[in-house]
């Protein structure tokens, strides 16, 4: 899947595009919940997610996200950014869009974290978690 969604900006899931030093630099620089992920496990989670989506500007990586799932009933939306120079056009939100509703992953029940961004994935169906949902943090 490759598509344009403003004139210069395309979505592209294929693995072997994404920037893995991009997506590194951003998420262990400036993603306040992967503060210093190291290289190879940014490489490792671009290999194992089930879906990884690239933003594309004049060819250059700017934004992304990942999905990770079992590719029919659960799937969980992670590492959603944009660069700050192509925020509040919509872009986040369309990439995001195609995430969640495209596909196989459409009918999912899908579940994310986040500290600040309530509004944009309310946008997109998210709500509150049930009360049957539990998290066991990581170590
Ligand atoms: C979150 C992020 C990807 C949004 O990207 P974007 O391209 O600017 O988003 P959009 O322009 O598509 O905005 C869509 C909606 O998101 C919400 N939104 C966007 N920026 C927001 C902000 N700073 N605070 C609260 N809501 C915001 C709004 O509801 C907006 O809809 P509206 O324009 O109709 O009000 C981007 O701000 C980003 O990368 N932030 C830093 C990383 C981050 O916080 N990622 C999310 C982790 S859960």
């Amino acid at each position: 899947m490759r598509r344009e969604i403003q004139p210069g900006y395309e979505l592209d899931d294929d693995r072997e595009r994404i920037d893995v030093a991009a997506v590194h630099r951003f998420l262990s620089e400036e993603a306040y919940w992967a503060l210093g992920r190291p290289f190879d496990t940014v490489a490792l989670l671009v290999r194992n997610s089930y879906r990884v989506l690239g933003l594309y500007h004049g060819g250059s990586l700017v934004g992304y996200c990942r999905a990770v799932s079992d590719g029919a009933v659960h799937a969980y939306l992670a590492d959603v950014y944009v660069l700050e120079e192509h925020r509040g056009r919509g872009l986040g939100e369309a990439m995001v869009r195609d995430m969640v509703d495209s596909g196989e992953l459409a009918d999912a029940r899908w579940m994310l974290h986040t500290g600040d961004m309530q509004p944009l994935y309310r946008k997109l169906g998210f709500g509150a978690a049930s009360q049957r949902a539990m998290e066991r943090p990581s170590r």
